[in-house]
C-alpha cells in the first residue's frame, strides 16, 4: 500500500525582509545577494512569542480544515525541524497540543535541510506498513531565531516558513510516493552546524558571548558537496525508475541558492519551467522549503493526477535525498 498526499498546506509570516533592508544593517547589496543566491526577501517571524510550533500549529489547521477532518483522526504528527520552540519537549508534541490531536503520538525529526524529505519517507513507512491511517508530516523553522544578522554570510541567506502534507493510504499502488534514496555523510558535520546549546556545549556566558549558538556555515564547502549530492540522487532516482526527463512534470528541490538548483536541473535534463522555485520571495527555510513548494503547486492547480515528482534536497549532517512521487 503506497502513501499519497491527501492535502497540503504551507504558512508565512507577514513581516518581509528584504535585501534593501539587509543593505541598513550589514555591509552586503542586493546586486550580490541575488546574483550570488537568487534572494530577493525572506519571511520573517517577528513576534517574539511564537517560534516553529506556532507556524506548524497554522499549517496543521488549514491541511485539517481543507481535507474536512478532525484533529481526532490524526494518527500520527512528524516535524521535521532545526529550530524546534525548546530542545523538548518536542515541536511536534506542541503542535499535537494546540490542534487537540489527543490521538496521535508526536515526534520531531532532526535532518536540517534534508529534514521533510526524510519525515515524509519515514511517515510513509506506517501508511504503508498498513497501521496508520492519517499522518501529518510537516516541515518548519524559525531560522530567523539562530541567525547572527551582523554575519553577511549566513544571514541573507534564510528566512522563516513552514509547510506540510497529510499521508493516507492509496486505494492502489500507482499513485504516491514510489521510490526514496535518502543518505547522510556525518564527515561534513563541521561545515554547517550551530556548536552551543547542545549537551557538548550548553550555555555559558562563553559561549554566547563566542556566538555558538548562531548557525555557522562553510558555505563555499557546502556548495560543491551540495551541487554533486543533489544531481546524483537525482539522477538515481530517475535511473532507478527508469524516468527521462521528458516523463518528469516537476522537479522539486530545496531552496538553498538558485545555482545548485540550475546544477540540477541541467545534470537532469529538465527543464526551468518545470523547477519549483521560490528562493526569490523566501530564501532558505530549510525544512520548509520543499513542502512550501508543493503546498504553492497544489494551491495554484499545478498538480494534475499522475505528474511525476522529484524531490531532492541537501543540507546539514550532511544529509540529502531524492524522492520520487506519483501525484493522486
Ligand atoms: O541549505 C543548506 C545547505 N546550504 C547550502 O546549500 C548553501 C551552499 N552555499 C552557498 O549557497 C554559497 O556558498 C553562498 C551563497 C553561501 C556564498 O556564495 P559563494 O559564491 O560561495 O561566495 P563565497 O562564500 O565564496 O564569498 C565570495 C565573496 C567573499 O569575498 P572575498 O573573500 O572574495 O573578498 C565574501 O566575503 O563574497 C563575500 N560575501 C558577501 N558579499 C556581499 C559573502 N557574503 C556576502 C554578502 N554580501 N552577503
Amino acid at each position: 500500500m503506497k502513501a499519497v498526499i491527501t492535502s497540503t498546506a504551507k504558512y508565512l509570516p507577514e513581516s518581509i525582509l528584504s535585501n534593501r533592508d539587509l543593505e541598513n544593517i550589514l555591509d552586503t547589496n542586493d546586486e550580490w545577494i541575488r546574483t550570488r543566491t537568487g534572494i530577493r526577501e525572506r519571511r520573517i517571524l517577528k513576534d517574539p512569542e511564537k517560534a516553529t510550533s506556532y507556524l506548524c500549529t497554522e499549517v496543521a489547521q488549514q491541511i485539517l480544515e481543507k481535507r474536512g477532518i478532525s484533529a481526532a483522526e490524526i494518527d500520527l504528527i512528524i516535524v521535521a525541524t532545526m529550530t524546534p520552540d525548546m530542545i523538548f519537549p518536542s515541536t511536534a508534541c506542541l503542535v499535537q497540543k494546540d490542534i487537540q490531536a489527543m490521538n496521535a503520538w508526536a515526534f520531531d525529526l532532526s535532518g536540517a535541510c534534508s529534514g521533510f524529505l526524510y519525515a515524509l519517507n519515514t511517515g510513509a513507512q506506517f501508511i504503508t506498513a498498513g497501521t496508520h491511517k492519517k499522518v501529518l508530516v510537516i516541515g518548519g523553522e524559525k531560522m530567523s531565531a539562530i541567525m547572527d544578522y551582523t554575519d553577511r554570510s549566513t544571514s541573507v541567506l534564510f528566512g522563516d516558513g513552514a509547510a506540510g502534507v497529510l499521508l493516507e493510504p492509496g486505494k492502489d499502488d500507482s499513485h504516491g510516493l514510489i521510490d526514496a534514496r535518502l543518505y547522510s555523510d556525518g564527515r561534513g558535520g563541521d561545515n554547517l552546524c550551530m556548536p552551543g546549546g547542545g549537551s557538548l556545549r550548553p550555555t555559558t556566558h562563553e559561549t554566547v558571548d563566542r556566538k555558538l549558538h548562531y548557525l555557522q556555515q562553510d558555505g563555499r564547502q557546502v556548495f560543491k558537496s551540495a551541487v554533486v549530492g543533489m544531481a546524483d540522487v537525482a539522477a538515481e532516482v530517475m535511473n532507478r525508475n527508469h524516468l527521462t526527463s521528458e516523463d518528469i512534470d516537476f522537479l522539486i528541490p530545496h531552496q538553498a541558492n538558485h545555482r545548485i538548483i540550475q546544477a540540477t536541473a541541467e545534470r537532469m535534463g529538465i527543464d526551468m519551467e518545470k523547477v519549483a522555485i521560490n528562493i526569490d520571495r523566501y530564501g532558505n527555510t530549510s525544512a520548509a522549503t520543499i513542502p512550501i513548494c508543493i503546498a504553492e503547486l497544489d494551491e495554484e492547480g499545478k498538480l494534475q493526477t499522475g505528474n511525476n515528482l522529484i524531490l531532492v534536497s541537501f543540507g546539514a549532517g550532511y544529509t540529502w535525498g531524492g524522492i520520487y512521487l506519483n501525484w493522486l
